[in-house]
């Protein structure tokens, strides 16, 4: 999408990933820019996560992320300013892309959930929004 023009929650979207199904286990791969429509600069995952935590809580003012459940699952809660959604992430064949200036918080947690993220950019504190209503009034300004 246009970087320009506002992010909503319909530009944030599932995508299913090529999944090799084989007796000796199955294998399911990512390409930057063909599966996840920007170039990889960053990777994370998150884990050990105990029961009742959340994570995120924010949103990016550049960054564009892809997120799987690479085991067990947790919900992406997303925020536009406008509309919220809550998505529940449990198959590891499965991204969610979300681009930038969206609201978003990793919840509900299985037991030995592992939440990886792909990101367009390196880690950058100035790019975050920690601040909802800073978020808020940013999403006013968009066109
Ligand atoms: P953060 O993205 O703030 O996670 P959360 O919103 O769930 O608390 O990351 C927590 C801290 O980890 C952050 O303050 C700095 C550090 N960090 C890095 O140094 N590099 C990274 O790529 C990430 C994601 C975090």
């Amino acid at each position: 999408m246009n970087s320009r023009s506002r992010s909503t929650i319909a530009n944030c979207r599932l995508v299913e990933l090529p999944k090799f199904l084989d007796f000796r286990g199955n294998l399911t791969f990512i390409e930057g820019g063909a599966h996840v429509p920007f170039p990889l600069r960053r990777t994370y995952w998150i884990y050990d996560v105990p029961g009742g935590a959340a994570r995120g809580g924010h949103a990016y003012r550049r960054l564009e992320e892809f997120v799987i459940a690479l085991s067990g699952s947790f919900s992406v809660a997303l925020d536009d300013g406008r509309k919220t959604r809550s998505l529940l992430l449990n198959r590891s064949y499965f991204g969610l892309y979300i681009p930038s200036k969206i609201w978003r918080s990793f919840e509900d947690f299985s037991t030995n959930a592992v939440c990886l993220v792909l990101a367009s950019l390196p880690y950058e504190e100035e790019d975050y929004f920690r601040v909802y209503e800073e978020f808020r009034r940013a999403k006013e300004l968009e066109p």
